[in-house]
């Protein structure tokens, strides 16, 4: 199970990486002395190893070696090449955690050589803020409770729910590039403030509030959407002419869309 006696690495702590040091260490997963993490340049991890006060280096190799859980972060393209440095410091019990898009649990298996634990996670952005989800899934070695040990880190910053790695993809295209689509929506929403009228500043609080009080709304009763936004249409009022222009616009259609076209090209991206 998850112990503060767990060493963890993190190999490739650029952006998404260092959100996840950041949350280790302010939940306590870890102790700063049981933490490192890899980058590619000198003066990064000299400037990561300040700020985080953790072993910062670029030799991947002697992270893994003295970690039991070693989370891949570098970009998809470069993760084959950094398996097979890290190869000899692999041993049963180990735990490898990639968290790249669009890159299997076979192909990380396969640059390693040997039957190793492999779970593949794809954070989102609001992991900064511990508002993230992650989705996980298990590659052929894991044990329940090696993927019980993943469910509690990735939980440092956010939910965390687990699927089949077929579903990898549809969760890069629906929570990964997720946070975009919101955007577009919420700058939407306050632009139309700012044309009925109301000052910028309050238009984009509004949007912003509104559109985390509907998820949390979802989230916490647990009421289908559908019935929530029932609730709020009443009979000959202003939301269903509302909503009525919604449906003429096509936005439903249309994010139906952008979540499948984001799914498709990170299947292509896999799939070069
Ligand atoms: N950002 C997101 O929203 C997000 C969400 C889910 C998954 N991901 C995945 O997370 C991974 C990283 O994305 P990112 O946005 O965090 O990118 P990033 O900021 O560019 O981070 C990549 C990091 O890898 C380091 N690096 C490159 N080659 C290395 C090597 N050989 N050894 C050790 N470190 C090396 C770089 O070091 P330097 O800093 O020294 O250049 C950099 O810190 C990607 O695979 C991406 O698919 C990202």
């Amino acid at each position: 199970m998850a112990s503060k006696h767990n060493r963890i690495a993190v190999l490739g702590a650029g952006k998404m990486g260092g959100i996840l040091l950041q949350a280790f260490l302010q939940s306590k997963l870890v102790a700063a002395a049981d933490l490192s993490a890899t980058v590619a340049h000198d003066e990064r991890a000299a400037a990561l190893s300040y700020k985080f006060g953790i072993t910062v280096s670029t030799d991947n190799l002697a992270a893994a070696s003295h970690a039991d859980v070693i989370l891949l972060g570098v970009k998809p393209q470069q993760m084959d090449a950094l398996v097979h440095t890290i190869a000899p410091a692999l041993k049963p019990g180990k735990l490898l955690i990639s968290f790249a898009a669009s890159v299997s649990t076979a192909a990380i298996e396969a640059a390693a050589g040997q039957d190793i634990a492999v779970v593949r996670a794809m954070p989102n952005t609001p992991a900064k803020l511990g508002a993230g989800i992650t989705a996980l899934c298990r590659g052929r070695f894991v044990s329940d409770e090696q993927l019980a040990l993943a469910e509690k880190i990735f939980a440092t910053v956010g939910r965390v729910v687990t699927v089949d790695e077929k579903h990898m993809d549809a969760v890069t295209g629906l929570s990964g590039s997720g946070p975009a689509f919101i955007y577009i929506i919420l700058e939407a929403l306050a632009e139309a403030g700012v044309n009925v009228g109301l000052p910028r500043d309050i238009a984009t609080q509004l949007a912003a509030q509104t559109t985390y009080g509907a998820a949390k709304m979802v989230l916490e009763t647990g009421s289908h959407p559908a019935l929530l936004k029932d609730e709020v249409t009443t009979p000959a009022g202003c939301t269903v002419d509302g909503i009525l222009e919604l449906e003429e616009g096509g936005l439903r259609v249309t994010l139906i869309k952008a979540v499948k076209r984001a799914t498709q090209r990170a299947r292509e991206l896999a799939n070069p």
